[in-house]
């Protein structure tokens, strides 16, 4: 029986939670910096360290009051040790290893895309390994294969742009706020079909990379020749959706021909897009297959996903109690395998 408490600082969002090895999620709790960052354009790394500090204390004792249990009670602490802004994980590491050696319980340094992985286990239902899992954030897009924790095999992935900023820099182009994923994909709604045709850039690579450079540069060359009024930026934005999600659904779903599995799952904010739900699940669901999503919440950057993985991690691998800590803002997740 393990009581894991979870924190997550590794960009813009502080998430607390605490995972119990039996009885699951206890509790979790979420302290976005969007509005922060909002009038910037974009996420200020040193304003987000500052909020983390200002954020972290507060959100853990909430937690803990939310679960009705206290420190004493934590027998390990897991926190984002990357990738990520450097003294946003700061901040998580250190007050993790400060807490870690005063309880006397060790520290699990949890890689965040590894939490986004295995997010759609706190899901019910929650796909079984082996699976594919399609990793769309702001920061990466990655097809993996998952064969258990801890054994992930990179099948493709972004040569440039990750999806959600392929969103988030149509988004800004069009006017709207960072990050402008979910605002765009609401403008598109409005949007009429084929007006505008964006390109599909390694659609027929044969590969499962994927490229969205090209993409921005497609939409900044439409807002230049076209008067934005109102119906043009919805029709851009369609166009936008319609060949970012179309890209990753015929990748995703060549990779589960690739790999002959059946199963996919979809992690990170991206995954939160309710088109490419739609369509991935219509065209895997056709060819028998089965798409798994991680509840909304924990789609977006969050706690619960770090305790969780660092249960996980816990039942693997002996924890550090050394607490001396670093933090690595570049960690591939390739070298993260640590069971054969
Ligand atoms: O996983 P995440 O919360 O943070 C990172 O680790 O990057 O993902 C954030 C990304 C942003 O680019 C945001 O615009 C995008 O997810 N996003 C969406 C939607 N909701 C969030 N993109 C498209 N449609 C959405 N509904
Ligand atoms: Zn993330």
């Amino acid at each position: 029986m393990k009581l894991i408490l979870g924190i997550e600082s590794s960009c813009d969002e502080t998430g607390i939670a605490l995972y119990h090895s039996e009885r699951g999620l206890l509790a979790h709790t979420l302290h976005s910096q969007i509005a922060l960052h909002n009038e910037y354009g974009g996420v200020v790394p040193e304003l987000a360290s500052r909020d983390h500090v200002r954020y972290v204390l507060p959100l853990i004792r909430s937690v803990m009051q939310k679960a009705g249990c206290s420190l004493a009670d934590v027998d390990a602490i897991a926190y984002t040790q990357g990738p990520g802004l450097s003294g946003a994980l700061l901040v998580g590491a250190s007050v993790a290893s400060a807490l870690a050696y005063t309880l006397d319980v060790p520290t699990i340094g949890v890689h965040h895309l590894e939490g986004h992985l295995l997010s759609p286990l706190l899901s019910d239902p929650a796909p079984a390994f082996p699976f594919v899992a399609l990793l769309v954030s702001g920061g990466h897009t990655q097809l993996m294969r998952v064969d258990g924790v801890g054994r992930y095999t990179l099948l493709g992935e972004s040569v440039d742009d990750a999806a959600g900023e392929a969103f988030d820099k149509s988004a800004k182009l069009l006017g709207l706020d960072y990050p402008g994923g979910a605002l765009l994909s609401k403008l598109a709604q409005s949007g009429t079909p084929g007006r505008f045709k964006l390109p599909r850039p390694m659609l027929h690579s044969g590969d499962l990379d994927f490229s969205f450079s090209g993409l921005k540069t497609a939409v900044l060359t439409l807002t230049q020749q076209h008067v934005l009024d109102d119906q043009t930026r919805a029709d851009i934005a369609h166009a936008a959706q319609e060949a970012i999600v179309d890209v990753l659904a015929t990748k995703a779903l060549s990779a589960l021909g690739k790999t002959g599995l059946d199963q996919l799952v979809v992690a990170g904010g991206v995954g939160a897009n309710r088109l490419l739900r739609s369509r991935l699940s219509e065209t895997i669901g056709k060819r028998g297959g089965r798409v798994f999503y991680p509840d909304l919440e924990f789609c977006t950057d969050n706690g619960a996903m770090i305790a969780f993985a660092g249960a996980m991690r816990l039942q693997q691998q002996s924890a550090q109690r050394l607490y001396r800590f670093n933090v690595k803002p570049r960690w591939d997740l390739r070298e993260l395998n640590y069971t054969d």
